[in-house]
């Protein structure tokens, strides 16, 4: 038998999204730092392995009017992770950054400081953004089609590898009798070329505490499940159902195993959620209760909108589903947010099957279908649905959103954390410092090994 794998937790803190309450009167802010404080602290009070942020470059829209939920706000993600360095210790820092707007010698120097000043706890997600409708906040409206945005991502992660690996330790010693410093007269020096860039110079951060930032990447296409089992240690996916999630982590590992890569070096992070109530009735009623807010029928409406591609604001919410057929060759409706659901006529039909024999009205199909893989159930029920989910390979940890900000984890750490770690899933402690240790990732080589 396998031995029992260690579930990988993240905490994910974001409200600009429909599975957060983020409009009742007891949530917190988006934006203060006490939220990510708090809900940093309590991840690591929780034994998580990071704190986890997305990234939003683009107020969304729909037919030229933005989402009511953004107007909670998007701060940078890097200034936030760095704050959190400050008040946390064995936590690692994970931040959603674009690859498509960014320049590699900014950005490595930026997670560089980030893993040296949290002593190795950085940890970049890679996307490569949704659309070029988030270009035209930059200077490159429109910029690159997404095959494009791919090879840029790619030479990107190259670019950052070359700029990481550019000091090596020799390079940090002193010499104390001398006074003076020992480095390579090489030290920091590269050379980048490629079709986005051309780049020479010297890098000015010393080697990182992890060698380089854990790379994490989310992106759901052949193209983008290829680039993940290439590049980067997890990937953060939106398969938190059997048997998606389990059909997801069989193709992504072997995809990298079919790279040369160890099945286990690349992580399956699905996001996730959770409802816990004393009993299971009173779970499922709270969670019933908490997705028929979260789930309106303008919500609803505008949901579909994103897959059928067409205006679906007649559409009775508690009717059937549209009859018309969605259009994939229109200019996309809704501006700014991924498209999960590749395929819009396969989707379709197959929602028109599960409204169909389920009996569920437009609305209802929504809150059916949208979902992020909800654990509910008392404590005890959850931590068991968790553990079976990961030790039959739907995944090798969680990203755990909650539905309310900043004070929706404490529940999670204090009464399902305990069974977890009860159950030998979870670590009672940290063991190692940095992000990498924590994720049971192999430690990277030291030394470039290039002549002093
Ligand atoms: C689970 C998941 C989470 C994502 N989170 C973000 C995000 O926070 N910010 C962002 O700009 N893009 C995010 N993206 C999307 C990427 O920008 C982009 O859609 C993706 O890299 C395109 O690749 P794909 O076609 O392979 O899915 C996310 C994508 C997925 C699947």
């Amino acid at each position: 038998m396998s031995p029992r794998k260690q579930i990988i937790l993240g905490a994910y803190l974001g409200g600009v999204n429909h599975h957060t309450a983020w409009w009742r009167p007891d949530a917190g802010s988006q934006i203060d730092f006490s939220t990510f404080a708090h809900t940093a602290r309590t991840a690591e009070r929780g034994k998580f392995d990071f704190f986890f942020l997305a990234e939003g470059l683009a107020l969304r829209e729909r037919a030229g009017q933005i989402f009511d939920q953004d107007i909670v706000g998007r701060p940078d993600t890097l200034p936030v992770l760095t704050s959190l360095a400050a008040v946390t210790t064995h936590l690692g820092l994970a931040g959603t950054i674009n690859a498509t707007f960014n320049e590699p010698y900014e950005l490595a120097r930026q997670l560089a400081t980030l893993d040296h000043l949290s002593g190795g706890r950085a940890a970049w997600n890679v996307v490569t953004s949704f659309d070029a409708f988030t270009g035209q906040n930059f200077r490159r409206g429109g910029f690159l089609d997404r095959a494009q945005r791919y090879e840029r991502a790619a030479e990107m992660i190259e670019a950052l590898r070359t700029l990481w690996a550019s000091w090596d330790d020799a390079d940090l010693v002193a010499d104390a009798t001398a006074g003076r410093f020992l480095g390579r007269r090489d030290a920091g020096a590269f050379a980048i070329s490629g079709s986005q860039f051309d780049i020479r110079g010297r890098f000015t951060v010393p080697r990182s505490p992890q060698g380089r930032p854990v790379i994490l990447q989310a992106g759901v296409s052949p193209e983008g499940r290829d680039f993940a089992a290439t590049h980067s240690d997890a990937i953060f996916s939106p398969y938190g159902r059997m048997p998606e999630a389990a059909e997801f982590y069989r193709d992504v590992k072997a995809r990298a195993a079919r790279f040369g890569r160890a099945p286990e070096a690349v992580k399956i992070l699905p996001s996730a959620s959770f409802v816990l109530g004393d009993t299971e009735a009173e779970a499922r009623e709270r969670y019933e209760h908490l997705r028929r807010e979260q789930i309106t029928g303008k919500t609803a409406q505008i949901l579909l909108e994103q897959v059928w591609n067409r205006d679906l604001s007649a559409y009775d919410p508690d009717g059937p589903l549209p009859d018309v057929e969605p259009d994939p060759d229109a200019p996309p409706i809704i501006q700014g947010r991924a498209l999960v659901h590749q395929d819009r006529v396969a989707t379709v039909t197959r929602w028109r099957e599960i409204a169909e024999s389920k009996k569920l009205s437009l609305r209802e199909l929504v809150i059916d279908q949208f979902e992020r893989g909800p654990f509910v159930g008392t404590p005890t029920q959850v931590a068991q649905q968790i553990d079976d989910f990961v030790q039959n390979d739907g995944s090798d940890g969680l990203i755990i959103g909650s539905h309310l900000v900043p004070w929706g984890l404490d529940e999670f750490v204090d009464r399902v954390v305990p069974l977890l770690q009860e159950r030998g899933s979870l670590r009672a402690e940290y063991t190692g410092t940095t992000l990498r240790d924590n994720l049971g990732l192999p430690a990277l080589p030291r030394a470039s090994g290039r002549p002093a």
